[in-house]
């Protein structure tokens, strides 16, 4: 065990850094200093290098009720860092490595991690909506020692942050750091429903309800599988410009669909209904949209959104009978250690688009910034930057 001693002079002590605390629901961000512990056994510390901002952190940061709604808070999920410290038992990454934190979890060793069709680690997946450590404590506290909540298992709003191995994915550092940090989350997402949970096929017809990054992603999945029509639906209509670069082929705005409902419009533009429809925003409504403007007979609907309210969706079952599907997805279905690498490969190949996916940069100080442009769809991606360049 000698390459465990530690090498640095912070390996086995607390961390003092600074880290942007939600107190309450829907409150700006605090920046704060906080204590972060070493890491228990199963665990690795990183510095946090950047991180940005997807809109499951919108959602939750909102949420002021439930039993998923926890605070005060460190929020963030998307994010690279580089590992400072490793627990008892990981032998996987070591100090020094470039790594992605994956809110999704992957031990490897359970019945799903080792089937190919599943995701959903039946070990620790039932931990992600507390995010909380396996052993159910926090690492993070403030001055006053109060303890402060992890979310979704990464909590990469804080210069330094613990996470279990199982979060964890070492990256090659080939690829800047900011580009694979936003293979940390939502394009992952996207590029994995278009192509694992949905299997889009050349020629096919798609929908895309929500053209955030998420959004975009299924479209640059679609793309490169040859879809011949890729249709986004987005209230906001500058999201088609920006979805051209991704392979979007036809724009409609539902503020604009007046006479006849988005879905029937899918069905004339698709000839019957689209192969694959994706719900990318989180509403119940928008899921049932999506899934009647897809084609009976097989037509696939994919739903990636976090329901913003909790609300059920609500199907007749004459219209599921005619041979439609409608399923979820969590991460689209990547496996976290064996798929991101694959990913990154793929754009350091040349293949994948990523940099259009970054609207904005700023830094730690400026999160907040961060917050409005994404609830104001101004922006896909902002990259936060969490120490000075
Ligand atoms: N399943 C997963 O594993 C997973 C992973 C990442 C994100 N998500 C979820 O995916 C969704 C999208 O995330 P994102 O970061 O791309 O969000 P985003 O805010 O960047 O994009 C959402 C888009 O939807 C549009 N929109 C909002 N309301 C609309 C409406 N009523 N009709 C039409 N368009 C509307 C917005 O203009 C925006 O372009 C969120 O619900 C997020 O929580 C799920
Ligand atoms: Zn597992
Ligand atoms: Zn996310």
């Amino acid at each position: 065990m000698a390459d465990k001693c530690p090498s640095n002079s912070t390996a086995e002590k607390p961390i003092r850094c600074k880290a942007a605390i939600c107190r309450n629901p829907g409150e700006a961000l605090v920046i704060e200093e906080i204590e972060v512990a070493p890491p228990k056994a199963w665990e690795v510390r990183i510095k946090v290098l950047c991180t940005s901002l997807c809109h499951t952190d919108v959602t939750f940061w909102k949420l002021n009720s439930g039993p998923v709604s926890f605070f005060p808070r460190i929020f963030g999920h998307e994010a690279v860092g580089v590992v400072e410290s490793v627990g008892e038992h990981v032998e996987e990454v070591k100090e020094g490595d470039i790594v992605l934190p994956v809110f999704h979890p992957d031990c490897g060793e359970c019945r799903d991690c080792k089937s190919s069709k599943s995701n959903i680690c039946c070990r620790f997946c039932n931990k992600l909506y507390n995010g909380m450590p396996r052993d159910g404590s926090s690492r993070f506290k403030d001055m006053k020692g109060e303890v402060l909540h992890h979310f979704l298992s990464v909590s990469s709003f804080a210069e330094y942050t613990v996470l279990d191995i199982t979060n964890v994915v070492k990256i090659s550092r080939e690829i800047p750091v900011d580009k694979a940090c936003l293979l940390s989350c939502g394009v992952a997402t996207g590029l994995g429903a278009a192509w694992k949970v949905a299997d889009v096929e050349e020629g096919s017809t798609v929908a895309i309800f929500g053209l955030g990054a998420v959004g975009l992603a299924v479209a640059e999945g679609a793309r490169l599988r040859g879809a011949s029509k890729i249709i986004g639906v987005d209230l906001n209509p500058e999201k088609f410009e920006a979805g051209k670069k991704f392979g979007v082929t036809d724009f409609i705005n539902p503020a604009s669909c007046i006479e006849k409902p988005v879905s029937q419009v899918i069905q004339q533009m698709t000839d019957g209904g689209a192969d694959y429809c994706f719900e990318c925003i989180g509403l119940a409504s928008l899921m049932q949209d999506a899934f009647y403007s897809s084609r009976p007979g097989w037509g696939k609907t994919v739903i990636l959104g976090v329901e913003m309210h909790g609300t059920p969706v609500s199907i007749s079952p004459y219209e599921i009978a005619l041979g439609r599907s409608i399923m979820g997805s969590m991460f689209g279905g990547v496996k976290s250690k064996s798929d991101i690498p694959i990913l990154v490969k793929k754009y350091l190949d040349r293949e994948l688009n990523l940099d259009g996916f970054i609207s904005h940069e700023m830094s730690f100080e400026d999160i907040n910034k961060a917050f409005d442009l994404l609830i104001h769809g101004r922006s896909l991606r902002c990259i936060i930057w969490m120490h000075e360049q």
